[in-house]
């Protein structure tokens, strides 16, 4: 609290990380809203007007269920679960836990699950299956990125926005160990070139 007639305290730097020392930017904030834009259309000429129930996979689908959500001129209903398979500073996935919060209302629902990125494919199919259990009408699958060639059991989206290199990626809702989620585009810490 500044005392009156006190001047204001000097803002500090913007609170989001720096782009981590050695990463490149694989897509910018602009490519970025295209692609959203890309997939929005998609999925509103999927469902054709039906009420669809997004599933938002957190904490990594965050940012791109909050952008694409915006352009979904349909009916639509949220919920979320909770996923997390990479543990700490590791960047090869570990054990995987989900929660599905019993309250979400599956039953008889078109669900569109939502995550950041699929890689091996376990928690979505993990997912799948359990909304699947809870009843749901239809389940499809929509994340930003896909790694096809890390694939360990058999699952597709049925919506992308791009495909990419086995490269571990953060920002736009991405991490590495909690860091990193708020940079505006999408940058690879290593690998190959996408
Ligand atoms: P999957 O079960 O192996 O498909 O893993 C999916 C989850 O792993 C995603 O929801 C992400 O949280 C995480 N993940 C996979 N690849 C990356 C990456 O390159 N950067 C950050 N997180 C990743
Ligand atoms: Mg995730």
């Amino acid at each position: 609290m500044t005392a009156p007639g006190e001047p204001a305290p000097a803002r500090t730097a913007a609170p989001r990380d720096a782009r981590p020392a050695g990463s490149r930017v694989l897509f910018t904030g602009e490519q970025i809203r295209a692609a959203v834009e890309r997939l929005a259309h998609e999925i509103r000429a999927a469902y054709g007007g039906e009420e669809l129930t997004l599933v938002i996979v957190l904490h990594g689908g965050l940012v791109f269920a909050a952008d694409l959500m915006r352009r979904l001129d349909m009916p639509l209903r949220v919920g979320v679960v909770l996923a997390s398979s990479y543990r700490g500073t590791a960047t090869r996935p570990g054990d995987l836990d989900i929660h599905v919060p019993p309250s979400l209302d599956l039953a008889g629902r078109h669900v569109l699950l939502l995550d950041d990125i699929l890689d091996t494919g376990r928690t979505l199919a993990r997912l799948t299956d359990e909304i699947r259990a809870r009843g749901s009408r239809s389940v499809r699958i929509v994340t930003l990125l896909d790694k096809p060639g890390r694939r360990a059991v058999p699952l597709q989206a049925d919506f992308t926005g791009f495909t990419i290199p086995d490269v571990f990626v953060v920002g736009y809702g991405l991490d590495w160990n909690e860091r990193c989620r708020n940079l505006p585009e999408i940058v690879a810490l290593g690998g190959p070139e996408a």
